[in-house]
């Protein structure tokens, strides 16, 4: 499910689109970015309408789509100009080698490069050709060079080729490149320079080599959170339980338990601004982890539990001198009376804002692509969040920990 993005609604972006059989996967970068609120102007070059026509890419964005005649055309004298001056990024997917070696010359003599080169905006590149073209001095030193102006690289992946051959060359997956672009053009949101630490997934706590307790997070609202900081511009780190979609945050750590997760969010909190706890952490643990399979044969193991650490509370009790993040969040899962648990949370865990949710429902929380909530401030104050997306709930605490941010920078 593609959630509009407010943070994105309304930017504006050209999409190269440059000749390689890994044409087809940029028009699903066009449409996923079209989906999110971008507004997507294509620029294919001939070879790549050889492979896909401008006319895919218009049905996708809804917006025209140029190819090579387009720069002899009526609006010739300024489409190029016009172009580079709308977007506030240039994204060419897939960079065939050629493109590169004419990008790093300066070349110009196609819509793409002339526009390329009116363009004062990041560029991003994600190369796709043969794995030899690749590796060749000649598209290495292409690449240097286009780094050392700045531009941005995204792959090649390893794996395989067209050529029927396996290695680097593949064009990055279609969702690391929408990843990178919606960073690209975040990057100067209400959360700009913000390093802020989220946490998704439920914790599992082992019991034996194979077995352990663990809980029914599915880890999408942590990565809503995430995605949704990273659209306003902030430097994330995602502490997971469960596997995430790349880039959506700058930096991912895997952890299983809850003393992995709560060393990882000690480690990443020394430099944050904002902690998010969204995952659910286990209270308790088997008190002994078998290192070998239980069996059957010798019966119910008794199960005798130990507390965990509460990571919140810790990271929260502090003051800031003493290193705690300026913004604290936490969620609470409540089944009934959510809004009073979740008042003596927040005094309890010093937090700044509290989002509780009800996971008795179905139709919300744990799995669920949708959420409903409360946010509870210091200050007594209570925000109702109807059934929505958790992405637009995730935005929505966003804007408040952006305002609280910029109200404590002062
Ligand atoms: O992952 P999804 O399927 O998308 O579902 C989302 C969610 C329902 C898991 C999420 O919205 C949510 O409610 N997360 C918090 C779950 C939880 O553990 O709530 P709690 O009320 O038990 O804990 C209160 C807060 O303390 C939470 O922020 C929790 O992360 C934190 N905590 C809890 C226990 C512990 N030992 N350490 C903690 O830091």
């Amino acid at each position: 499910m593609i959630v509009p993005s407010t943070a994105l609604r309304g930017k504006q972006l050209v999409l190269g689109v440059t000749g390689s059989i890994a044409c087809y996967k940029a028009i699903a970068v066009a449409s996923h970015l079209t989906q999110l609120g971008v507004i997507v102007h294509t620029v294919l070059t001939d070879n790549a309408a050889r492979f896909v026509t401008p006319l895919a890419f218009q049905a996708v964005t809804g917006q025209p789509a140029y190819a090579g005649a387009a720069l002899w055309g009526q609006e010739a004298h300024i489409l190029h100009t016009r172009l580079a001056r709308q977007a506030e990024l240039l994204a060419i997917a897939p960079a065939t080698a050629h493109t590169l070696a004419r990008l790093a010359q300066g070349q110009a003599d196609n819509l793409l490069l002339v526009t390329a080169l009116a363009s004062d905006r990041p560029l991003l590149l994600a190369p796709a050709m043969d794995g030899g073209m690749w590796e060749h001095p000649a598209t290495q030193a292409n690449v240097s060079v286009l780094r050392r102006r700045g531009a941005v690289l995204l792959g090649p992946d390893d794996g395989r080729l067209a050529s029927g051959q396996t290695g680097p060359g593949r064009l990055a997956a279609p969702e690391a490149i929408v990843g990178r672009i919606r960073a690209l053009l975040g990057q100067a949101g209400s959360l700009t320079q913000a390093k802020v630490v989220v946490t998704a997934g439920g914790t599992r706590e082992p019991l034996d080599a194979v077995r352990h307790i663990a809980n029914r997070s599915s880890g999408k609202q942590g990565a809503a959170l995430a995605q949704a900081a990273r659209d306003r511009g902030a430097d994330v780190t995602l502490v997971s339980t469960v596997p995430v979609a790349p880039e959506t945050g700058n930096a991912t750590l895997r952890v299983d338990t809850a003393r992995e997760m709560r060393e990882a969010v000690r480690v990443a909190c020394r430099q944050a601004d904002v902690l998010i706890m969204a995952a659910a952490v286990a209270d308790f643990r088997p008190a002994a982890a078998h290192a070998r399979k239980l069996k059957k044969a010798d019966g119910p193991p008794a199960l005798s539990l130990a507390p965990n650490p509460d990571i919140l509370h810790e990271i929260s009790a502090g003051s800031v001198r003493d290193g705690r993040p300026r913004v604290v969040v936490g969620f609470a899962a409540e089944t009934h009376d959510g809004p009073t648990h979740a008042r003596q949370k927040l005094r309890a865990k010093n937090l700044d804002l509290v989002v509780v949710n009800d996971v008795g429902r179905s139709d919300i929380g744990f799995g669920s692509e949708h959420n409903a909530a409360h946010i509870l401030d210091r200050q007594g104050g209570i925000e109702e969040l109807p059934r929505m997306p958790k992405f637009a709930l995730a935005e929505r605490i966003l804007e408040r920990v952006a305002r609280l941010l910029a109200e404590r920078s002062l």
